[in-house]
């Protein structure tokens, strides 16, 4: 009889799913496919990235692995002033061998302008639009993306409205060893991701390990989503960082090993330190799993990394943390050490673009005081930086045919915040930072 109580009580005050009243949330949906109908010469899967001040990285696949890795370039369609060449790679996965994967980077290139370029000497034309150099600067954000209905949905949304930077904390395709599932989602993106640069991290779908063939995982994401890791000073493609207008944004590695003693946590002492923060007063972190999370999914998995790495963040003055992972979408407080810190991160999870697995429906009942806004929708994020003290968040849920905003704030930077400037914790006060 008691257990029978407990259950009832336990349904309903610990994961009673969260229902907004005027919305009834939707199925996951199907996959979607996208077939390689280019010639074996043309570029398909094309993205962009950053690639160190006024450069971007150009990357495409073509299945003919004779083709150049050489990408011409100019500021009016089909004029090309500029050409510039790099390298290819490929790799195999079992009995699967991929095309010939191109990373080009172009540049220096001019702030807010439109550059024309083609891939390899054939194929359609693309174009893409530089960032700004100040302020101000538009961010999208979206994790968990997948290729389902929905995520066409999203896309979607985000391309009906400027922006300057596509930002991702981790789980692009969802291919899951599956390799051709990695081309599929290429070319799904194609659309957005060659026409802005798509700035992305690790998540756990991309890890792909298998026991003694495979025994480091990331063979696919390695190979095809290159992000400026050597530009940034990082050993490794699974951490690095960017400037962008007065912003600096740390894309940090869930999956890697992030230990006091770890490279990763090295690197990100020495990247934090060379922040100064009259250059980019807005400071970002994302990483794959939360570090708080009051969704029953994925609960505790991002706590060995926050206790690693929460500190020498709050030292640095980190504005805003994003996270993916759970499928759902969460605002918290400023928050340092599990309380509200007026001089900690704003922690923001994510993982809502629409991947196969479907929503993250049940949260913790009561909410944490801590947790401002939750609710398990698909959508995207959006943060306008206006100056170097304010910045606008919104958060825009997936209604079928359009985009309905359901979450906003606006942020002051903490590099101006006067009352959060001195390190203030004592741990790190004279270490290298
Ligand atoms: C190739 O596929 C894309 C995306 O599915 C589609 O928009 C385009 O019309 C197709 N082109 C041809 C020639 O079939
Ligand atoms: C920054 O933008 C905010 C919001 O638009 C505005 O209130 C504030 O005055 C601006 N600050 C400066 C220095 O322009
Ligand atoms: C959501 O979509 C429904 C049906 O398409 C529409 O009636 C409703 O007005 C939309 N809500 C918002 C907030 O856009
Ligand atoms: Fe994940």
């Amino acid at each position: 009889m008691e257990t029978i109580i407990l259950a009832i009580l336990f349904f309903f005050f610990i994961i009673t799913p969260h229902v907004s009243p005027e919305y009834t949330r939707p199925n996951p949906r199907p996959l979607v496919s996208r077939p390689h109908n280019r010639s074996d010469s043309e570029p398909q899967q094309v993205h962009i990235s950053l690639a160190g001040k006024d450069h971007m990285r150009v990357s495409w696949i073509t299945s003919d692995k004779k083709v150049q890795s050489v990408v011409e370039y100019g500021k009016a369609s089909g004029k090309y002033e500029a050409s510039a060449t790099g390298e290819s790679t490929s790799y195999h996965y079992f009995f699967y061998s991929s095309g010939e994967i191109h990373h080009v980077r172009i540049g220096p290139l001019e702030p807010s302008t439109t550059y024309y370029y083609k891939c390899g000497g054939s194929g359609p034309e693309f174009s893409f639009r530089t960032p700004p150099s100040a302020f101000p600067i538009e961010f999208v954000v979206a994790g968990d993306l997948g290729q389902t209905e929905w995520t066409t949905s999203t896309l979607a949304h985000i391309g009906a409205k400027d922006y300057d930077i596509f930002l991702l904390p981790g789980d692009l395709s969802y291919a899951d060893t599956q390799q051709p599932l990695w081309d599929s989602f290429g070319r799904l993106v194609e659309p957005y991701a060659s026409t802005r640069p798509w700035m992305v991290t690790e998540g756990n779908h991309e890890i792909e390990t298998f026991p003694i063939i495979y025994p480091h995982g990331f063979k696919a994401y390695n190979s095809r989503w290159q992000m400026p890791y050597q530009e940034s000073g990082s050993k490794s493609n699974l951490y690095y960082s960017f400037d962008v207008a007065g912003a600096h944004i740390i894309m940090l590695g869930s999956y890697t090993d992030f230990d006091v003693k770890s490279d990763q946590y090295k690197w990100l002492q020495h990247d934090l330190a060379s922040v100064d923060r009259s250059k980019t007063p807005w400071l970002f972190a994302l990483i794959h799993a939360p570090w708080y999370n009051s969704n029953l999914a994925h609960k505790g998995e991002g706590e060995s990394m926050r206790k690693a790495i929460e500190q020498i963040l709050y030292n640095a003055r980190v504005d805003l943390v994003f996270a993916g992972h759970v499928h759902a979408y969460e605002r918290f407080t400023r928050v340092y050490d599990n309380k509200g810190d007026q001089c900690g991160p704003m922690h923001v999870t994510i993982g809502d673009g629409g991947n196969r697995e479907g929503l993250a429906m049940m949260f913790e009942n009561p909410s944490p005081s801590i947790s401002l806004y939750r609710e398990p929708s698909f959508g995207h994020g959006r943060l306008r930086i206006l100056n170097n003290t304010h910045a606008h968040w919104s958060w825009h849920r997936n209604n079928d045919s359009n985009a309905a905003m359901a979450d906003e704030i606006w942020l002051e930077s903490l590099g101006s915040y006067a009352m959060c400037k001195g390190i203030t914790s004592s741990k790190f006060a004279n270490d290298e930072l």
